[in-house]
């Protein structure tokens, strides 16, 4: 474990997580005997743009149906629902939060889509599975936490059969400068692990990767901001993100808004693949 998973885990800390937003479900009229995966996409899709980033990724990777799929760092699981449900898929999730393990596992339960996903308490460094199990590994905003970038980057290409697939959104280092913090991945700045674009592409050359696309989607999620009450004033739904982001849900938020405009943060989106 790196000596900073410890303060990951109580950054991401929500205490009673599932009761919560089954009670903000409840509350917000849904029928929680026939839950949709589109009832909890306010909720579960834990990045930036939300389903429609999820939606947009899937058509990037040229998802197929009954592909066996790893989620490294899946946190409450709403893309792993959703890859199961649209595609057929066979969705395995790790992440290092127990809690978010536990509701992800009740949400899929109460999706009717617990045969599909799964979701296992486990570190992205070291994962709970065999050499080339899975046809795509997909990762959605978590190597901002983790400086150990050869060793996640190599566990993702290590279970991965030859001629996989690796497919990411991620958040990278823009030329504006050092981020402002809290934001809904860091409380402080020694949390933060940034590359910039050009270093994690040479890094995931090296771990063996052929680049397949790469491209950059900061515009979009600059644009997405101007449309979210940090930018419009308006207030926050009752179901949203802030239910699994905290007390310092808005601040978070503002601050990512702020480091997008700033050039301080940069978002990409590739697709690479495992030589046969
Ligand atoms: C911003 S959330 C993204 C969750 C999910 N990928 C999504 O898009 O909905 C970041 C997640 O990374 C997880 N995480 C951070 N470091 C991790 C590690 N070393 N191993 C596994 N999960 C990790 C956190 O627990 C959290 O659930």
């Amino acid at each position: 474990m790196e000596r900073h998973t410890q303060s990951v885990t109580d950054h991401y800390r929500r205490d009673g997580l599932a009761e919560i937003i089954r009670e903000a479900l409840a509350k917000d009229g849904k029928d929680l005997d026939n839950l949709t995966i589109d009832d909890l996409a306010p909720v579960d899709e834990f990045h930036t743009r939300g389903r429609e980033a999820t939606v947009e990724l899937a058509e990037f990777a040229g998802i197929e149906p009954g592909m066996r799929v790893v989620d490294v760092g899946s946190g409450l699981g709403g893309p792993a629902r959703y890859l199961a449900q649209t595609y057929g898929c066979t969705v395995a999730g790790v992440d290092l939060s127990e809690e978010f393990c536990r509701t992800a596992t009740m949400l899929a339960e109460m999706t009717g889509l617990a045969d599909k996903v799964s979701f296992q308490h486990a570190s992205a460094l070291d994962m709970p599975f065999e050499d080339a199990s899975f046809d795509l590994a997909w990762t959605v905003q978590i190597q901002m936490n983790i400086a150990d970038k050869a060793r996640f980057y190599g566990e993702i290409f290590r279970v991965l059969e030859p001629g996989g697939r690796f497919v990411f959104q991620d958040i990278l280092q823009g030329p504006g400068g050092p981020i402002r913090v809290p934001t809904p991945w860091a409380s402080e700045p020694g949390m933060n692990f940034l590359y910039s674009p050009a270093k994690l592409s040479d890094l995931l050359t090296d771990v063996g990767f052929e680049q397949i696309e790469w491209r950059d989607r900061t515009d979009a999620h600059r644009e997405w901001y101007d449309h979210q009450p940090e930018a419009t004033g308006k207030p926050m739904p009752k179901l949203s993100i802030h239910l699994v982001l905290g007390p310092e849900a808005g601040e978070k938020r503002r601050n990512t808004r702020q480091n997008l405009l700033e050039d301080r943060i940069a978002y990409v989106q590739a697709i690479l693949c495992k030589p046969d």
